[in-house]
């Protein structure tokens, strides 16, 4: 069967592990407990076809090289997440993007850029929004990849980020 391996990469409180929950488990976690590092498994149907999905949910704390060389070695494909009410995890999606490049150009000269989707987490904050849906699909262009705009507290996009996720992996 089919392997698929994608990270969820990005500031730490930005949600990660948060969507990963809802995603696999349909529920929210109000309360914040920083992450290690996790690993999930899970079976999934696309097209009669049964594909074997791991997710590396990675320390958004720990935000080194190390943790990049490990995420690079994983996997492929990138979910790369920020939070709307936090513009220094904006910001550092710009950072987290150049820091994959340099690694991935030193594995292979070849590539010059990797598979990833856009993420803003936290949509529901409507209140404490810093940034727009526009900068976010701006940043995605610069960047060239899809953004999707989710919240791991009502689960709006959730399902459509990984089911796109999984397709742009395949497609790659
Ligand atoms: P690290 O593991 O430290 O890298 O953080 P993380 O990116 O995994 O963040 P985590 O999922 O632990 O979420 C941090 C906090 O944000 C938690 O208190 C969550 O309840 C909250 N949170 C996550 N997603 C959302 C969201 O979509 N909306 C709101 N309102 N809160 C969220
Ligand atoms: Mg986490």
């Amino acid at each position: 069967n089919p392997h698929l391996r994608i990270v969820l990469y990005g500031s730490g409180g930005v949600g990660k592990s948060t969507i990963l929950i809802r995603f696999l488990l349909g529920k929210f976690i109000q309360e914040y407990d920083p992450t290690i590092e996790e690993s999930y498994r899970k079976e999934i149907e696309l097209n009669d076809e049964k594909i074997i999905f791991e997710i590396l949910d990675s320390a958004g704390c720990e935000e080194d090289s190390i943790i990049i060389k490990r995420c690079l070695k994983f996997s492929d494909f990138f979910v790369l997440v920020y939070s709307v009410d936090n513009k220094f995890s904006f910001k550092e999606i710009n950072y987290f993007h150049e820091l994959i490049k340099r690694y991935l150009l030193e594995k292979n000269e070849n590539k010059k850029d990797y598979p990833k989707i856009l993420i803003g987490n936290k949509s529901d904050l409507f209140t404490k929004r810093r940034i727009t849906c526009k900068q976010g699909k701006e940043l995605a262009k610069k960047l060239n990849c899809k953004f999707i705009e989710t919240s791991a507290k009502t689960g709006e996009n959730v399902h459509q980020l990984f089911y796109e996720s999984i397709i742009l992996a395949i497609q790659d």
